[in-house]
């Protein structure tokens, strides 16, 4: 914890001038915001269509996913669990602290059919237990990712990115890593007790 993402991330490999802008693209949210489509879609022409690939339990980062593909003229593509996670908060913070216990990586829904014709891969997901989520080092472990450049973009509740970055980098070692995009989202435990508490209040009231 603590270290910046950017003094973590090696570049494995020969940095290309545009994976350079891309990492260059992905320090604030901001810069993203002010490239237009075009723009984007000009720079990103050359190595072909980015994948955005992501999980998302309750909706912050395929938020992101949706606008970074639509911005950059990306495919998306929803990284799943075979059997879904609960619908419960609690619940699911149960079920992830045994996974990562266990070691378990969940089997995933599919896999990405046509994962060669991606160079860049944005790779979008929450921070669950200070880590990544296990399903990623799923995603990560099933596919090949060489000669890919991952830039991964975070999610989390107040408590920053964790080991996350090291979780993925060791899941993928022959994929070459840019800085990424961190940004505090919703917290849905914060989220689920309020609103539990005001139906309790207001029960009380009625
Ligand atoms: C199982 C679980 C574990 C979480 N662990 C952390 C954590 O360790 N640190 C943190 O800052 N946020 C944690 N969060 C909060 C999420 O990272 C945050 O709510 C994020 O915005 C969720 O993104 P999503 O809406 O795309 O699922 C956790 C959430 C869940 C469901």
């Amino acid at each position: 914890m603590g270290t910046k993402p950017s003094t973590m991330m090696p570049y494995t490999a020969k940095t290309t001038r545009r994976e350079m802008l891309v990492s260059s693209l992905f320090v604030p949210l901001a810069a993203v915001n002010a490239i237009s489509a075009a723009s984007a879609n000009a720079e990103f022409g050359a190595g072909g269509k980015p994948l955005v690939a992501y999980f998302s339990r309750s909706g912050n980062t395929r938020t992101i996913a949706a606008l970074l593909s639509r911005d950059l003229d990306g495919d998306l593509f929803e990284i799943e669990s075979v059997t879904p996670y609960p619908a419960d908060y609690f619940a699911t913070v149960d079920q992830a602290t045994r996974e990562r216990e266990r070691d378990f990586l969940p089997p995933l829904k599919a896999s990405i059919s046509n994962l060669s014709s991606y160079n860049t891969v944005f790779l979008g997901f929450p921070i669950w237990g200070a880590s990544a989520p296990p399903i990623i080092r799923s995603f990560l472990a099933n596919q090949d990712f060489s000669r890919k450049t991952i830039i991964p973009f975070n999610l989390h509740g107040g408590y920053g990115l964790g080991n996350s970055r090291e979780i993925i980098i060791n899941a993928a070692p022959q994929a070459s890593f840019a800085p990424g995009f961190v940004m505090e989202g919703l917290q849905e435990r914060r989220t689920t007790e309020l609103v539990r508490d005001w139906l309790k209040k207001s029960a009380q009231t009625r």
